[in-house]
């Protein structure tokens, strides 16, 4: 198989900037990543190297200025807005930082809306019982997000993302508001995915002990990658380490 057929996620020269007023902010200054299909990335860098800026556009949510991204192989500049949305709602699966719940919709109302979306409600409505089980929601899927705490509000967004088995799996700090105990189950749940379900997920993390659970750490500084290191065998944490010292 060709490289670009057995890669999930493969994004070339991604450059991005913002305009604030006047100035131009450089979110992103030529970033190409390749994740392999069934591979779990984690992406670290301080506070706006870029990483949210890239998991939106490996998502399509946003388009980059300069590069390209092809999802399991097929390119996505000049598609049209039908066709990115379609390959959003089938292929993808987002978990944001600030989780972007609706907030008048119940817990179950919000992980289902994908579901309903893609016309697959009765689908996941029998399997929503054993998922929000496994993430300890089931007892607040009646909630509005509001009467959720910050790490119940996670765990909705992780069922939303993961209600229509998406190929790819983004999420940007999925652990950040969760105690270690809940953060420690988010990233088992994803492990399995990944293991046992053949998942590709790209998670962006300030924690390295999250990151340890993927395969490989990506590390991204002022826009652009700085480095990368497999998380297997000696030493990975020192490397971790010494790039978050650096
Ligand atoms: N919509 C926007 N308008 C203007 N500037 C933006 C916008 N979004 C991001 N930026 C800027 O782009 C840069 C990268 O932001 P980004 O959100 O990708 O960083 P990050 O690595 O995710 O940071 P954090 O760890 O704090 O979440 C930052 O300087 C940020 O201020
Ligand atoms: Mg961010």
């Amino acid at each position: 198989m060709s490289e670009a057929r057995r890669a999930a996620v493969r994004a070339v020269g991604l450059e991005k900037s913002y305009q604030l007023g006047e100035q131009t902010i450089r979110a992103l200054g030529g970033v190409s990543l390749t994740v392999g299909q069934g591979e779990f990335v984690a992406v670290m860098g301080p506070s706006g190297s870029g990483k949210s800026t890239l998991l939106h556009l490996l998502g399509l949510l946003d388009s980059p200025d300069a590069g390209s991204v092809e999802i399991g192989g097929r390119a996505t500049a000049g598609l049209s807005d039908d066709e990115l949305t379609a390959l959003r709602r089938d292929e993808l699966g987002f978990i944001f930082q600030n989780f972007e719940l609706v907030p008048n919709l119940s817990a179950r109302e919000n992980v289902l809306l994908p579901a309903e979306v893609s016309g697959r409600l009765a689908e996941a409505e029998r399997e929503l019982p054993a998922l929000a089980e496994q993430l300890g929601i089931a007892d607040r899927l009646d909630h509005r997000p509001r009467q959720l705490s910050g790490g119940q509000r996670q765990r909705v967004a992780l069922a939303r993302a993961l209600i229509n088995h998406p190929v790819v799996v983004l999420a940007d700090e999925p652990t950040g508001n969760l105690d270690s105990r809940t953060g420690g189950e988010v990233l088992a749940l994803l492990r399995h995915g990944v293991d046992a379900l053949g998942w590709t997920v790209i998670m962006v993390t300030h924690d390295a002990a999250a990151a340890l659970v993927a395969d490989r750490i990506v590390f991204l500084r002022d826009g652009l990658v700085a480095g990368e290191t497999a998380t297997a065998g000696e030493g990975a944490r020192q490397r971790i380490e010494e790039f978050l010292a650096s």
